[in-house]
């Protein structure tokens, strides 16, 4: 059995192209494998809470000394580590919102990103502790386009973000499909998204 945890972080609903292109690959994926257990999570309709006061001394505090009002600062996060960690395949849809990441996708990443749980402080540097072999596909949407190469690969503060944070909890294993140029005329967008579609049809048999 191969569980996927599916993540949509869009607060779009039909309009939302991450949103659409991570329905194709996963039906996909259900429709070619057998045995596929998906867990959907919906950060852009029901986001989870920021971390706040109370969640950090919970996080910093040895679960021996937590109190009932750590223990309860910490539930929802401990579960959504639990979450994660089952998984074996991770489909994300992420739209590139001010040069980043959605702040629900954020808020998430603070959730899950635990130190004990996803990674550790060793004497020798910080590890990440959950397993390389997973796979991580990473599917964008942006109005604009940041080639490698040119002067506007800089404002992409989105697939070098999440490469480096996933590959500090251990992942590593991280493809990206960009949907780009959606809102710079037909053709660009048209063009995009046929690459992208042609890159999800691919990674269905390859992945
Ligand atoms: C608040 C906001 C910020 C955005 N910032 C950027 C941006 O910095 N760069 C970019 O290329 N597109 C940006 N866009 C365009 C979205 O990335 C694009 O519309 C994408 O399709 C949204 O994903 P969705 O279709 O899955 O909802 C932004 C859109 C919104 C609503």
């Amino acid at each position: 059995m191969a569980n996927i945890l599916h993540i949509d972080t869009s607060p779009r609903g039909e309009r939302s192209i991450s949103r659409a292109l991570t329905s194709e690959f996963v039906t996909s994926w259900k429709d070619t494998h057998s045995g596929v257990n998906v867990t959907y999570r919906d950060l852009g309709r029901n986001p989870v809470p920021h971390v706040d006061e109370s969640w950090i001394a919970a996080a910093f505090t040895p679960v021996e000394a937590h109190t009932p009002e750590l223990t309860e600062a910490i539930k929802v996060s401990n579960e959504l580590v639990d979450e994660f960690l089952a998984a074996d395949y991770y489909v994300f849809g992420v739209p590139m919102y001010n040069l980043s990441i959605p702040s629900t996708f954020k808020a998430y990443i603070d959730q899950i990103v635990r130190v004990g749980r996803t990674f550790a402080i060793t004497e020798n540097g910080y590890q990440g502790l959950v397993d390389s072999s997973k796979k991580v596909l990473i599917i964008t949407s942006r109005g604009g386009t940041f080639p490698p190469g040119t002067p506007y690969e800089v404002y992409d503060q989105q697939e070098p973000y999440l490469r480096i944070l996933l590959g500090f909890i251990g992942l590593t294993d991280v493809t990206f499909i960009h949907a780009d140029s959606l809102n710079l005329g037909d053709e660009p967008r048209q063009k995009s998204l046929a690459a992208a579609k042609d890159a999800i049809a691919q990674l269905v048999n390859n992945w």
